[in-house]
């Protein structure tokens, strides 16, 4: 039997209804209080705005859906029966960022100091099994003393869960932290773990042990800022990926890098349509690398005029600067960016910059991100810091990400590419699929200075008379041997030399080519890079 459409609801009692809707309501009101008005004055008067403030800047209007709004913890040790607020220290929920999915998690300062709580990892990790199973981004949002004191074991107990879960949705689907506050403790290695790390200039600290307990420890004295401020992690530690003005810098920076990723591991990063010509020569390509092998030039320059108007999106901006890694778009399809900067260090590789440059090519295999790398380097650093250091097993990472990387692999060898480090940055027997050079190139095992002291050292410090002028000269026969990628190009170590101008569509047909790559890995449960 059907029903009237304008018939009355069965069980038509509409005032108790109405009463439970009012009900609701008032409770739903309540929910959003977070820690009460006089800890969010607080909050916005230390230049911070609240958890869902937040979020709703962050999202898509009007798309946060949010649940557990109104979970409590259990304890009452140390005061804490009188400590009770709707939803306790996390504000969690999903939502849209430019018409895509995301999950989101913001913890909340007015919380008891967003300490993490038995019930915040309860909803943390509830948020991020369904950003899991959705696959969907899941993006956090920092701002939180550590570990809830009074929930003792509980509290670790639920850091421990979110850091088991970053670790399983590690390489499924994006990870962004956004430090928008402290984060001090063992709390930092969730944000450890996840892909990439925004940190906020100013208001957002991260350290294992803060200041005090340093200089009891070790009596070594340091402001919070100089020990783990935005600047410390982005340019020193390399901790954090991102440095932002401000909060709203913050939440625009996570929005546009999202554009470049996929939800998930097993979507092709998201397209957009082409505005610029995927014919378009540059011709001041053709002299931007200077025929002097001292000379330096910006990379970055050439990386602005191949790709596509204004797309690239600089990653570990401040971190090795000597490298330079990013995404950006090739006829509006993204691609992940590998690069040296002749104008940091001559582009040489230190420790630093094969961590930035390995993690990036793990990321970028991971999420299905074609790369496209840039070579310009005289080697590895010398020097027994470095040594020490053990730039053995740090370069070593390059080798192996690049090795490991089945996505679509193209390399231009613009100037140097000297030794290991031709070997390393994307050569064919690694298995780059297309090698290009420019007119510029030098492919050799060293340079032209160094191979001739090596080979002719002895004899040139015996000569009594004209050694400099005989140093010269062999300098000049090595570099007019080795300098220029004919020698390469006919031996097929590289598969073809581009007139600079033609770049930009020649790495694009190359692209299209390879866009149904099919490559794989031999059986195993997971190598053992050297970490
Ligand atoms: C519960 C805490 C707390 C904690 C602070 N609060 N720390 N509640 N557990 N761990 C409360 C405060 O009493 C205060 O409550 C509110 O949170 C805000 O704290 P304030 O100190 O007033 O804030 P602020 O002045 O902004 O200073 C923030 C701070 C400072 C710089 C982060 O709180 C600080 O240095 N805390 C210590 C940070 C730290 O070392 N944490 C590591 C803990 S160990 P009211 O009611 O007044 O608002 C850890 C191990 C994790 O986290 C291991 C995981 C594996």
């Amino acid at each position: 039997m059907t029903r009237p459409a304008n018939a009355k609801p069965p069980n038509g009692d509409a005032a108790s209804h109405a009463d439970l809707i009012a009900r609701l309501a008032e409770q739903r009101k309540q929910t959003q209080l977070g820690g009460g008005p006089s800890r969010i004055e607080a909050q916005h008067a230390k230049g911070k705005l609240t958890a869902r403030e937040r979020i709703h800047r962050l999202l898509d209007e009007g798309t946060f859906n949010e649940i557990d709004s109104y979970i409590t913890h259990r304890h009452s040790d140390f005061g804490m029966a009188d400590q009770r607020y709707a939803g306790d220290s996390v504000v969690v929920g999903f939502g849209k960022i430019g018409g895509r999915r995301v999950c989101v998690a913001a913890q909340d300062f007015t919380v008891l100091g967003g300490s993490f709580s038995e019930a915040q990892g309860q909803k943390a990790a509830k948020i991020m099994d369904l950003a899991l199973e959705a696959g969907v981004p899941m993006i956090n949002l920092n701002d939180s003393v550590g570990a809830r004191i009074q929930e003792g074991v509980y509290s670790l107990a639920g850091y421990s869960e979110l850091f088991w879960r970053n670790t399983q949705a590690s390489g499924v689907i994006p990870q962004i932290s956004v430090m928008l506050g402290p984060c001090a403790g063992g709390s930092v290695y969730s944000p450890g773990l996840t892909d990439f790390v925004i940190m906020t200039k100013g208001t957002s600290h991260m350290f294992i042990t803060g200041p005090e307990v340093i200089k009891t420890v070790t009596s070594e004295e340091i402001d919070l800022e100089t020990l783990g401020g935005a600047m410390t992690h982005n340019t020193v530690s390399g901790v954090a990926h991102f440095a932002a003005e401000g909060e709203d810098d913050a939440l625009r920076l996570t929005r546009e890098l999202l554009s470049y990723l996929p939800s998930n591991n097993a979507e092709p990063p998201p397209s957009v349509s082409p505005t610029d010509d995927p014919r378009r020569m540059d011709a001041d390509l053709n002299t931007l690398v200077p025929t002097d092998p001292a000379m330096p030039y910006d990379m970055k320059e050439a990386i602005a005029r191949i790709f596509d108007h204004e797309s690239f999106f600089e990653v570990h901006e401040y971190f090795a600067a000597n490298a330079i890694v990013g995404f950006a778009r090739l006829h509006g399809q993204v691609v992940g960016l590998v690069a040296q900067q002749p104008l940091n260090l001559a582009g040489v590789i230190d420790i630093d910059a094969s961590d930035k440059i390995a993690r990036f090519i793990r990321f970028a295999d991971a999420f299905n991100i074609p790369l496209i790398t840039f070579v310009d380097c005289p080697g590895f650093m010398p020097g027994s810091m470095q040594e020490h250091g053990g730039i053995i097993r740090h370069g070593a990472k390059i080798v192996y990400a690049y090795s490991e990387a089945t996505v679509p692999k193209l390399a231009v060898i613009t100037r140097k590419a000297y030794g290991g480090a031709y070997i390393v940055m994307s050569s064919k027997y690694i298995r780059a699929d297309l090698v290009y050079a420019w007119p510029t190139a030098e492919i050799a095992v060293m340079g032209a200075e160094g191979a001739v002291n090596i080979l002719y050292g002895k004899e040139l410090k015996q000569m009594k008379e004209n050694a400099d002028a005989e140093r010269e000269r062999l300098v000049t026969e090595f570099r007019d041997k080795f300098a220029g990628p004919y020698r390469s190009a006919a031996s097929g170590h590289v598969d073809d030399i581009l007139i600079p101008a033609e770049t930009r569509p020649r790495l694009i047909a190359a692209l299209e080519l390879l866009r149904d790559k099919q490559a794989s890995l031999p059986a195993k449960k997971h190598g053992t890079m050297p970490l």
